[in-house]
């Protein structure tokens, strides 16, 4: 083609990225690669290897190692083996490992941007502009953490060996994300690859070499589902790390549900992208583009439900419509591609399923004129219209660039779809009025909400989803609660199963365990009869009859017979659960009224301290009892104290951005309380999860049921809504299953022996809940160090990042 005729098409010509570095390190590697084990490279023990291929045109790589159990085993050794050594070092010792980590990838960040766009088929324009960069920002922000470590985190310790699994959509940067804060607060590290794309990551095993961490602190074993399995299931790893697939992350909760793994999950989503009417539709589409046509829609959060109001839906469409027909496809190593190539053959395969199956429900299919290359896996940017809310192409992840549109009409009925989903990773709004998009955007059950700006990403605000998108967050402060543990919680004693007394105050027989004083002594002793109290069930503020009719007897430790509380069953949780759910006037309640409720908690409780210690004294001794009162109004107050204090976050990404980092409640929370404290475990488990504005399901103490009688009576005077705190007596071996299969119990939380803790999360695997834990450990309830505070309340609330642009 000649100038002129150039100056008249105005086509791009190629321009691409010179692939010479990478192919002569693969070459240098002889296009063959074992594990990095213990800073050394080893072949596979088995001797399997797979391919990894480039997807731009369907050619081998390389070959990989397949891990296998005995690989896997021999990487965690290493881990373990240098755990000791790795958590010993200074805090500055680390941030300096760290730190030297971020310089070598940005001082090969065009090879690696160059090989992860040869291995994952994204344009070179997003791994050099997008990925890179910001796996260079991950290290160098959390070597700043690991500097900081000591003083901002001195009661805390790491996990320990963590294991980390990460998927193919962002190779390196989900390796940032996984390792740099697992480092950075002491931990050692065994992590496996996507199979579809694990060259970066030997790629950064050598950066390891480089900078010189101690063999043993980062392992990168290489290999597909199995090998992830393996690692999930080895005994000797501490912590979890997982990003991928919904279905595979219920299966590592199923897995490691009867140890003692602590677990993270980045799932799934199926974005909504909100669009208002007063929305700058220029700017939206190309928002558009970000959202759900960058990385080829392979993205966790891509912004795959379109709802645009019905005033500019047509609008809209033809502006996005043109602009779809200008996106550039084609081979990812040119520099002016959009749109390059799906990971994998399969991958492109479940795409054209979905939206064939979308078609089939009735969606109509719009894809621009383009031409794809001939070689290679490509799929063209693509418009669902017409989509039906329940369509399978409006509920399941595509990982494609197929966007499915509909439209609403009020903001309310925007917020009702865009919740329409078991996911909740990320949502968009578009709207010129601030008003509006943080109305929506607080409603939204969404971890990462972006205003009017999509896809933005920095290590300093936390990721991660609500509901079926997992659990745990990744950057940020609350991603490194993530890697660590309070240090007495680590070194805590199993909780005994029968009936103890922890604190070592106490640790005498309850007062008149074993009487041998006469029962009429006794009943002169007692200012009432000896079955005296049979309680209710406490639903949505009432005092209920259980269904079943029965009920359990409740007895001293001396065998007399106190009085019956119900026999709560499957129906009574489901009343609970809903009446629960109906009090979300507590969530919505300002932080002063939750505060001032529970205030007034604590004085009722005062007022009544005599007679609730003395009905208590007969199950635990007066002593103890005493304490529990006093312990439990002071432990109010800290709650009450707290609930205006436990605020969120502004970060200031390195972009014309704020974030707002929310500390919002889970929702309702379902509580089994600790048998061994009745009064004082009850307040010290229910009250941070009501102080952060959640609404709770409580099971009391087995042992003394009868409490929920005096606890009933000081909420009833207290002010708190009916449905903020339900109390459902009973066995918990009977009510825990279908408070963990209830799919509006968004956490569960344990507090009993360990065979309870693990069937908390194996039971809750369905809908993901979140599962909160003792471990089966003691906690000193009567030690307000160790049993108030922080790390309670930071298990009551998921934080949600607001992004607002600012200027013009
Ligand atoms: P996947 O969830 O199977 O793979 C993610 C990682 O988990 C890979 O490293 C894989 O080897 C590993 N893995 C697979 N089975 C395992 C097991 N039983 N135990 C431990 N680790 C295991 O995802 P896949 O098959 O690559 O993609 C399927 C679909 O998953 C995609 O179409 C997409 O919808 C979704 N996906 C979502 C991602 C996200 O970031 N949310 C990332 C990748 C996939």
């Amino acid at each position: 083609m000649s100038i002129a005729e150039k100056f008249v098409s105005m086509e791009y010509g190629p321009a691409p990225e010179d692939p010479k570095e990478a192919t002569s390190w693969l070459d240098r590697h002889g296009r063959r690669f074992a594990h990095f084990i213990n800073g050394q490279w080893h072949p596979p023990a088995a001797g399997e290897y797979f391919d990894t291929v480039d997807p731009s045109n369907g050619e081998k790589l390389a070959a990989v190692a397949q891990g296998s159990v005995a690989d896997i085993d021999a990487a965690v050794k290493a881990a373990r083996e240098a755990s000791p050594k790795w958590q010993s070092l200074t805090s500055h010792a680390r941030a300096r490992y760290l730190y030297a980590l971020a310089r070598l990838v940005q001082k090969h960040s065009r090879l690696l941007a160059v090989l992860e766009t040869m291995d994952n088929g994204k344009p070179i324009r997003e791994s050099r502009d997008i990925d890179i960069p910001l796996v260079a920002r991950h290290f160098y922000y959390h070597a700043g953490w690991a500097q900081l470590l000591e003083q901002e985190f001195s009661e805390y310790v790491p996990c320990g060996v963590v294991g980390q699994i990460i998927p193919w959509n962002f190779p390196l940067l989900m390796l940032a994300w996984k390792i740099a804060p697992a480092l950075a607060t002491g931990n050692t590290v065994v992590l496996k690859p996507a199979e579809f794309t694990p060259l970066t990551a030997l790629l950064f095993a050598e950066l390891c070499q480089e900078a010189g961490l101690p063999a043993g602190v980062v392992n990168i074993v290489t290999g597909d589902g199995r090998t992830g399995e393996a690692l999930v299931k080895h005994p000797d790893v501490d912590k979890i790390a997982f990003t991928g697939s919904t279905e595979v992350g219920r299966a590592i909760r199923a897995a490691t549900a009867a140890s003692h793994k602590r677990l993270s999950l980045e799932l799934g989503g199926k974005s909504p992208f909100i669009v208002f009417e007063d929305a700058d539709l220029d700017s939206t589409v190309e928002g558009l583009v970000d959202g759900i046509w960058f990385n080829q829609g392979q993205v966790c959060c891509a912004g795959s439900r379109l709802l645009m109001q019905e005033s500019i839906a047509e609008a809209l469409t033809m502006k996005m419509q043109e602009r779809m027909s200008s996106l550039r496809i084609g081979a990812p190593l040119d520099k002016a591609v959009d749109i390059g190539a799906i990971v994998a053959r399969v991958q492109l395969e479940r795409i054209r399923k979905l939206v064939d199956q979308g078609v089939a429900e009735g969606a109509t299919c719009w894809q621009p004129q383009v031409s794809l290359p001939s070689r290679g896996f490509y799929y063209p940017p693509t418009l669902l219209s017409n989509v039906h809310p329940t369509s399978v192409v409006a509920q399941q992840e595509i990982f494609g660039p197929v966007l499915a549109a509909m439209t609403f009409r009020t903001p309310s009925e925007a917020v009702e779809l865009a919740n329409n989903t078991v996911y909740g990773l990320a949502a968009c709004v578009w709207s010129e009025s601030t008003n509006v998009a943080l109305h929506v955007a607080a409603q939204l059950k969404a971890g990462v909400v972006w205003v009017n700006c999509t896809n933005m990403f920095d290590a300093a605000c936390g990721f991660g989803g609500y509901r079926e998108s997992g659990f745990g967050r990744e950057g940020g402060r609350e991603g490194l609660l993530e890697y660590m543990e309070p240090a007495w919680f680590k070194k805590a004693p199993a909780l005994k199963t029968e009936f103890s007394v922890l604190s070592s105050q106490f640790s005498e027989k309850p007062e008149n365990a074993g009487d041998s004083r006469d029962q009429d002594s006794i009943a002169n002793d007692s200012p009432s009869p000896a079955i005296d109290r049979t309680v209710k069930l406490y639903i949505g503020g009432k005092q209920v009859r259980p269904d079943s009719g029965y009920s359990m007897e409740v007895r001293a430790s001396d065998g007399r017979l106190l009085g019956e509380a119900p026999l709560g069953n499957r129906k009574d949780i489901r009343n609970a659960v809903e009446a629960a759910r109906k009090a979300s006037a507590w969530a919505k309640a300002t932080a002063h009224n939750r505060a001032q409720v529970l205030y007034y908690c604590a004085e009722n409780l005062s007022q009544r301290r005599d007679e609730i210690a003395h009905r208590l004294a007969d199950i635990v001794g007066e002593k103890q009892a005493a304490a529990e009162v006093e312990l439990g109004i002071q432990r109010i107050f800290s709650y009450a104290a707290w609930a205006d204090k436990f605020d969120g976050a502004v970060h200031n990404p390195p972009f014309r951005n704020i974030a707002i980092a929310m500390n919002e409640p889970i929702g309702t929370v379902a509580v089994i309380c600790p048998r061994e404290a009745p009064l004082l475990g009850f307040l010290s488990v229910v009250m941070p999860a009501l102080a952060a504005g959640n609404t709770v399901i409580a099971v009391p103490s087995e042992t003394y049921p009868l409490i929920t009688g005096d606890l009933y009576q000081v909420f009833d005077t207290s002010d708190l809504p009916g449905g903020a705190v339900n109390i459902v007596t009973g066995y918990v071996s009977q009510l825990l299953k279908t408070l963990a299969e209830h799919d509006d119990v968004d956490a569960i939380w344990s507090f009993g022996d360990e065979a309870t803790a693990a069937s908390a999360k194996a039971m809750s695997v369905g809908n993901l809940k979140q599962v909160w834990t003792n471990e089966g450990r003691a906690i000193d309830w009567f030690d307000p160090k160790l049993a108030e505070g922080r790390w309670f309340l930071e298990h009551a609330v998921q934080v949600k990042n607001i992004w607002v642009p600012y200027g013009e």
